[in-house]
């Protein structure tokens, strides 16, 4: 099959000597090479503002894609059921100790195939089943897994939640700290996945104390920003921290747990076996590349430009009348309340994709609207913020937004904006595309 990757609506050529993807697949299996090659084409020629995306690095994308994805190594480094594992040993102790050096923990689980593998993981080792949890709700910004109906945790738990003041749309301390009290739950959550203010682990850690129930903190969405210093750690004052490397961190798709040395046994015995099989090792590896990234000094840099972009979004939208919820961001993330723009989700989320711009619809707060279609939009900066974007570029952006919002039918705004956004793509290549 020939691979048709000179499409005359291209406007970014994307090389057949890409290193994204090698000889083998292309002469094995062409048709999922080209489904391989268009992804890649989609990220070069698309601005991603999904929050929860990033673009990793080529030693990232090398480590995932190297042989050590062959090696079963069930168990942990020095204890595991299978031979021949001495190298991948040293491959998860090196993940380990960099987790541990880039936040500060006393001990890190680098297992949880992902974010929600790694709550779960935390739950089984911390509470029995039907033991009350305090989560954020998720139609105020709190995720699934944090005591959801349709989701273990809400089946698995009698789940309680907290959300945002309806005025202020940030979360009210003294309200979760009165539903601790009076729920009295062996678990509170804090952390979430379209929250755009800073999250006081301090409070949360007193009010735990006060209720007598651990703190868990799911930092899924901002542990970049924690490794990069531009959010406050919940390390001090969380029992446990889960959280996720491929995000605001910029590594694999995975999850990842920390806590204090003395929980440690219990949690690793939740990872394995309790909860999964074998370690996915190509993904440890990639974990210890990206928590390496995460202790440059540029990182740092890295996580406070992704929150200043983001300033700049909300900023723009402000300027423009658009309704911000709780009217700014600390952190990687924008919600807009599309209310007055009269428009769903879903109608914001489709017009912006025929004009290259890649965001995702958003409940907010108190919306009535179903999570399919939404009242909200949700907009993020690490994707474009790892591709360079300039300050004035992530204007360009937000005002190209802001068009195409005010008239979502029209052609020649979507033309417009497309060509605008194919210009800044072409100007900052995502990883490994030198070649573009
Ligand atoms: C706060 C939070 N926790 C957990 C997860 C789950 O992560 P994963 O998709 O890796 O299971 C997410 C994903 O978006 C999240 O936002």
């Amino acid at each position: 099959m020939q691979v048709d990757h000179k499409r005359t609506t291209l406007y970014i050529t994307v090389s057949m000597e890409s290193p994204l993807c090698g000889d083998a697949l292309r002469s094995f299996d062409p048709e999922l090479f080209n489904l391989v090659q268009r992804e890649h084409q989609r990220q070069a020629e698309t601005v991603d503002l999904i929050a929860s995306e990033n673009h990793v690095s080529m030693a990232v994308r090398e480590a995932l894609g190297s042989l050590l994805t062959d090696k079963y190594a069930e168990g942990y480094p020095g204890r595991r059921y299978y031979s021949g594992c001495g190298v991948v040993d040293e491959v998860e102790s090196l993940a380990i100790a960099r987790a541990k050096d880039v936040f500060g923990a006393e001990h890190a689980n680098v297992q949880p195939h992902s974010g929600s593998q790694a709550n779960f993981a935390a739950y089984l080792a911390l509470l029995p089943t039907g033991s009350t949890i305090l989560g954020m709700d998720l139609s105020h910004g709190g995720h699934l897994t944090h005591g959801a109906e349709v989701s273990f945790s809400g089946k698995f738990f009698r789940a309680a939640t907290y959300g945002v003041n309806r005025k202020t749309h940030v979360i009210d301390y003294e309200h979760v700290r009165s539903l601790a009290l009076h729920q009295r739950p062996a678990l509170i959550i804090a952390g979430a996945s379209s929250y755009p203010r800073v999250i006081d682990f301090a409070v949360f850690g007193e009010i735990a104390r006060e209720a007598g129930a651990l703190l868990m903190v799911d930092s899924a969405h901002i542990a970049g920003l924690i490794a990069g210093e531009a959010h406050p750690s919940p390390v001090p004052h969380a029992d446990i921290v889960t959280g996720t490397t491929q995000k605001t961190l910029r590594g694999p798709r995975g999850g990842f747990i920390l806590s204090k040395a003395e929980l440690g046994a219990r949690i690793d015995s939740a990872v394995f076996p309790g909860s999964q099989g074998g370690p996915l090792m190509h993904v440890i590896a990639a974990k210890a590349v990206c928590f390496q990234e995460a202790l440059l000094s540029s990182f740092k840099e890295y996580a406070q430009a992704v929150v200043s972009n983001a300033r700049i979004i909300a900023e723009e939208l402000l300027d423009a009348d658009l309704r911000v919820v709780s009217g700014g961001t600390d952190n990687h993330l924008v919600l807009i309340d599309l209310a007055n723009l009269n428009m769903t989700g879903k109608e914001a989320q489709d017009a912006l994709e025929r004009a290259g711009i890649v965001a995702n619809r958003n409940k907010i707060p108190y919306d009535t609207r179903s999570a399919m279609i939404a009242g909200g939009l949700r907009l993020g900066t690490p994707a474009i913020t790892t591709r360079g974007f300039t300050p004035e570029e992530v204007r360009t952006v937000s005002r190209d937004i802001i068009a195409v919002l005010r008239e979502p039918s029209s052609n020649s705004v979507r033309d417009r904006v497309r060509g605008s956004v194919l210009e800044m793509c072409r100007r900052h290549p995502i990883p490994g595309a030198d070649s573009l």
